[in-house]
């Protein structure tokens, strides 16, 4: 299967696609390592394959995780043949404040729960407020993670997230009230079915409670991730089949409500991918966005999630275009997702330069979009990127490595310079 068709059924489903979420397969190549950063990862090597199993991931692979088990990463860390590295040291995030309106520059993280937070130079990355002024949660405060049983909530972790951010001056986006992922099992599996009315009490409960307990110790919600197919359809969600497509609005209208019962500042948004570009999918996210204001209904922004190839980056040009369409609709736009994988390890040299440019040209587009409010990349550090798990024998897409596996000094590649250009070549 093509990694295009594959991207058609949705990123957060390709595990299923490819076989068991939990495992990765790596070709054995001579110049390809795989290392496992936390106790429960077993690692089997062959003389052709490597078999990675850990139990769970740190991305959206799992459909109805037991709170549990979704506590380890994995990592395949593939150095590239030749590596160039990066010479600006002014940082993401202090060229990002250096625009008018300053934007941020930021980084999910896999906090707490996985080898990320044991790693020290992983660590004091992360801490580097040069480089990041801005963190999401890539897990804890998803469904499965704050809700993991029916009205009984689990704010520890999400607790503790926001904790270490606060204490770097970190602003925080907060990710996820409603997606069809990353589920608990009471919701996906209820003794009695869903009605339409019941399951809209429990969305709605979510929501709420989860809004009003953060307040703004979270700068934006993403409040629906992932509403749409491709093609511009609904994407057919337990909320979408239960609830009919009105619940995208009760969504909204219920985090509405929660922002005015608190007199909250917090910023809501949609978020998906593949509306990084004109087309079906973008045009229909536009009209989400229509639909609410046609409504009164608040949304404050649109997250462009960004999980682009090296090569195959929409144009800086299209960007632009595309981002404008949202902010002439009188909404803010974030990248709030991006990585820039290489589709075969190791990368060439050829693909590293290509991979500076790819970063260029998002970073740029933000900073020449004035309702760009900054960008977020999908992890920093290729030792814990989602992407080797979910694309097998892809990856490099983040702006670290680590060559020596985790636990061992982080090298900035020459895609960092493309953040900083893109910054700079700012209007
Ligand atoms: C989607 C989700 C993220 C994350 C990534 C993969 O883009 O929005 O929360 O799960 O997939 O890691």
């Amino acid at each position: 299967m093509s990694v295009r068709s594959l991207l058609t059924l949705g990123l957060a489903a390709l595990p299923a696609v490819l076989g068991s979420p939990l495992e990765a397969r790596a070709a054995a190549a001579k110049t390809t390592t795989v290392t496992a950063s936390a106790s429960t990862v077993t690692v089997t090597a062959s003389a052709s394959t490597v078999t990675v199993t850990a139990s769970g991931s740190a991305c959206g692979s799992i459909t109805s995780a037991p709170s549990s088990s979704h506590t380890t990463s994995t990592s395949v860390n593939t150095n590239p043949t030749t590596t160039e590295t990066a010479t600006q040291t002014i940082g993401f995030n202090k060229a990002a404040k250096s625009l008018s309106p300053k934007r941020y520059f930021g980084t999910a993280a896999d906090i707490p729960g996985t080898g990320e937070n044991q790693d020290p130079y992983y660590m004091a990355e992360l801490n580097n407020t040069k480089d990041f002024g801005q963190l999401t949660p890539a897990n804890i405060m998803k469904w499965y993670a704050t809700e993991p049983e029916q009205g009984v909530f689990n704010y520890t972790g999400g607790n503790d997230f926001l904790a270490l951010a606060e204490a770097n001056g970190q602003i925080v986006r907060c990710h996820n009230l409603v997606w069809y992922n990353q589920l608990p099992y009471w919701l996906t599996n209820p003794t009695t079915n869903w009605t339409a009315a019941t399951l809209t009490a429990v969305m709605e409960n979510h929501i709420t409670n989860l809004i009003e307990y953060w307040g703004d110790r979270c700068y934006a919600w993403d409040v629906v991730n992932e509403a749409l197919n491709d093609d511009g359809s609904w994407r057919e969600t337990i909320f979408y089949e239960v609830i009919g497509p009105s619940y995208f609005d009760i969504a909204y209208k219920t985090a509405q409500a929660a922002v005015k019962a608190k007199g909250l500042k917090v910023k809501l948004y949609y978020n998906d991918y593949n509306i990084e570009y004109p087309g079906n999918k973008s045009t229909a996210a536009q009209n989400l966005v229509k639909g609410l204001q046609s409504q009164k209904i608040k949304i404050d922004g649109v997250g462009l999630q960004s999980h682009f190839i090296i090569g195959e980056t929409p144009s800086q040009a299209t960007q632009e275009s595309n981002m404008a369409a949202f902010t002439g609709l009188g909404v803010d736009v974030a990248v709030t997702e991006l990585d820039v994988r290489s589709p075969n390890l190791p990368p060439t040299a050829a693909q590293e330069t290509q991979q500076k440019a790819d970063y260029q040209s998002t970073v740029g587009a933000c900073a020449n979009t004035q309702r760009c409010v900054g960008v977020t990349v999908w992890d920093f550090d290729d030792t814990y990127s989602w992407i080797p798990s979910t694309f097998p024998g892809q990856g490099y897409g983040d702006l670290f490595f680590q060559p020596g596996g985790p636990d061992t000094p982080l090298v900035k590649k020459v895609a960092a310079d493309g953040v900083i250009a893109g910054w700079e070549s700012g209007t």
